[in-house]
């Protein structure tokens, strides 16, 4: 069993078209070459396209932080999975925390989301955690494990080997207070033996489960050394050069 750690980087809705163009081309120069771990940048849809176009032939893939399911027609507002493919992207964030709980997204919509994107050449990114009041009621598996059967809902095997997870716990999501390794670990491990139950053992250890909310250059090293813990999802600390360039090296 050998997972390769991926560190991704989610921009949310920040930066301009310019200082977009000047982060990636940062990374660029820094990371170029860095071939044992698996690296992604997700900028605002809107910025994609030439920000794919500046990594374009470097190890540094793009992702979206959405996308819908249906190909084409009067959908006002949205982005279809073969527009994301033309533009240059690879990977895309699913049922982010942030559109769970502001854009009210459920379970079924971000599984017609994975299945729109295992439909094509996208790898999903699919994000679960649990809120904090869903933590200090001691609901943290149900919530996570109810998030794993829908988003998953139909995945086939040879589909759920393609896709990433993210485990967010809502509670850590930039607010500074990072998830201890050992209770992102016991999450990790939760998260693993469901994927054994549905789909065998083989599968479960192929599948890479980031850990993401609050992960900086100081706390990566440790989370990451975990074993189940294989790689990043990072919100605030990916917007600056320097932090996303030590959280990559750390791993
Ligand atoms: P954060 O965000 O690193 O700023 O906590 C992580 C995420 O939402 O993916």
């Amino acid at each position: 069993m050998s997972r390769r750690i991926f560190i991704a980087g989610n921009w949310k809705m920040n930066l301009t078209l310019s200082s977009s163009l000047e982060l990636a081309g940062g990374l660029k120069e820094q990371l170029n070459g860095t071939n044992d771990v698996e690296i992604a940048v997700c900028p605002p849809s809107i910025y994609v396209q030439q920000v794919a176009a500046l990594l374009k032939d470097t190890n540094i893939g793009v992702g979206a932080q959405n996308v819908y399911h249906k190909d084409k027609g009067a959908f006002t507002g949205e982005i279809s999975v073969g527009m994301l493919i033309d533009a240059g992207v690879k990977y895309v964030i699913l049922g982010h925390s942030e559109r769970r709980h502001i854009l009210h997204e459920k379970n079924e919509d971000v599984n017609l989301k994975i299945l729109a994107a295992l439909s094509s050449s996208l790898i999903p990114i699919v994000c679960v955690g649990e809120l904090l009041e869903e933590r200090e009621a001691e609901a943290t598996y149900k919530v996570v494990g109810e998030q794993i059967e829908g988003s998953f809902a139909n995945v086939s095997a040879e589909d759920m080997k393609k896709c990433v997870i993210a485990y967010e716990p809502v509670w850590a999501i930039g607010t500074g207070k990072v998830a201890t390794p050992d209770q992102a670990e016991e999450v990790h491990v939760f998260i693993r033996n469901l994927i054994e139950k549905k789909y065998g053992k083989d599968i479960a250890d192929s599948v890479r489960i980031q850990y993401g909310g609050s992960v900086n250059d100081e706390n990566a090293k440790e989370i990451l050394a975990k074993p189940n813990v294989d790689g990043a999802l990072v919100g605030g600390a990916s917007l600056k050069v320097t932090q996303f360039v030590k959280i990559v090296k750390s791993a």
